[in-house]
C-alpha cells in the first residue's frame, strides 16, 4: 500500500530514528508485554462484526495482524503509521504470516483517507504522539463512516504507572544531562487527563465519547528486562549517547530498581490505562 512522506515535526523524527528502531529492535519483547490488549482490541473488533478497521499507530502491526486474525475472510484491517523502520517491520510480519493486513506509512494527521471508509478504529498506544491532536482526530473522523466507533487505549499518569518510570528514576544520579519529559506536550502521558482526551475528541467532531479506566496485568521474561531497560524510554535513548562505563552502571542500578517486579522468571506489572470509546455520529435527532 502506499507511502507518503512522513511531516517533519520531532515526533516524526523520533519515531523515523531512535524510538522507532528501538521499538524494531524490541519487538518480540513488547509485544509479548503488550499482548493482553492487543487480545482486547482484537475482541472488539470480532465483537462488534467491524469490516473496515483502521489501527492509528500501528507501529510494527501487531495489533493490526490481530484484528485482521480475529476478522478471518470476513473483513479488512490496515495499520497507519508515521515510521518507516516499524512499518517495514509490520509489512514484513504480514509477508510472513500471509496476512491479508495492509500498511500505510504516513501521519495520520494528514494522510487523505478515503472518506467514511472505516467502521472501526483501534489502537494500541498509538494516540498519544500527534502535535495537533484535534486536528488528528478530525481527519481520523472524516474516515469514519457514520455509524464508525473508536476503541483506542491510552496510558493513565506516569504516578499511576510506576514500572514506566523507574528506569528514569533510578538513573537521575548517574546520567545528568537526562531531559525530564516534557509536560503536556505529545508522548506516552500526553493523555492521562481524561478530560483533555473528552475534550479534544469532542471538538474533533467526536459522539458519545466513554473513557474508562481498565487496569491490564502485563508480563514478560525476566530474561527480556535488561534489553528492555537499555533500549526504550529516556534512559534508553540517554544510555544511546553514554560510553561504556556508564552504561554499564546504569544498568546495574536501573535492573536492581526493578526488583520489585521481577517474580521469578518473570516479571509483571498492571498497566493502568484508559480505555477511550466514542461514535462518529450521535444519536438520530
Ligand atoms: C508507543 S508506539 C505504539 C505502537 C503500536 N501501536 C504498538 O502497540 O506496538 C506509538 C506509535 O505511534 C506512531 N505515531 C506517532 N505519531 C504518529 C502520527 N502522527 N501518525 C501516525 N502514527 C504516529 C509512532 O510511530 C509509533 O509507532
Amino acid at each position: 500500500m502506499e507511502t507518503t512522506q512522513p511531516a517533519g515535526s520531532e515526533q516524526a523524527r523520533l519515531w523515523n530514528g531512535p524510538s522507532g528502531h528501538a521499538w524494531v529492535d524490541a519487538q518480540a519483547t513488547l509485544d509479548h508485554l503488550f499482548r493482553p490488549i492487543e487480545a482486547l482490541l482484537a475482541e472488539t473488533a470480532r465483537t462488534a462484526g467491524a469490516r473496515r478497521v483502521l489501527d492509528v499507530g500501528c507501529g510494527t502491526g501487531a495489533t493490526t495482524l490481530a484484528v485482521a486474525s480475529a476478522l478471518g475472510g470476513a473483513g479488512h484491517c490496515t495499520g497507519i503509521d508515521i515510521s518507516q523502520p516499524m512499518i517495514a517491520t509490520a509489512r514484513e510480519r504480514a509477508a510472513r504470516q500471509g496476512s491479508q493486513a495492509t500498511f500505510v506509512c504516513a501521519d495520520a494527521r494528514s494522510h487523505v483517507f478515503a472518506p467514511g471508509s472505516f467502521d472501526l478504529l483501534v489502537s494500541r498506544f498509538g494516540v498519544m504522539f500527534f502535535d495537533d491532536p484535534v486536528g488528528a482526530f478530525a481527519n481520523l473522523h472524516r474516515a469514519a463512516a457514520r455509524d464508525a466507533s473508536v476503541r483506542f487505549i491510552a496510558w493513565r499518569s506516569a504516578a499511576e504507572n510506576l514500572f514506566m518510570t523507574t528506569a528514569e528514576h533510578a538513573a537521575a544520579p548517574l546520567l545528568p544531562k537526562l531531559q525530564p519529559r516534557p509536560a503536556g506536550g505529545p508522548g506516552q502521558f500526553a493523555f492521562a487527563d481524561a478530560e483533555r482526551v473528552r475534550s479534544i475528541l469532542k471538538d474533533s467532531g467526536w459522539h458519545d465519547i466513554a473513557i474508562e479506566p481498565i487496569d491490564v496485568p502485563c508480563a514478560m521474561p525476566e530474561a527480556d528486562l535488561a534489553g528492555y531497560l537499555s533500549r526504550l524510554g529516556p534512559v534508553g535513548g540517554a544510555l544511546r549517547e553514554a560510553d561504556a562505563q556508564t552504561r554499564a552502571a546504569v544498568i546495574d542500578v536501573v535492573r536492581a530498581a526493578f526488583e520489585p517486579f521481577v517474580h521469578g522468571e518473570e516479571v509483571r506489572f498492571v498497566a493502568a490505562c484508559w480505555s477511550i470509546g466514542a461514535r462518529a455520529e450521535g444519536p438520530a435527532a
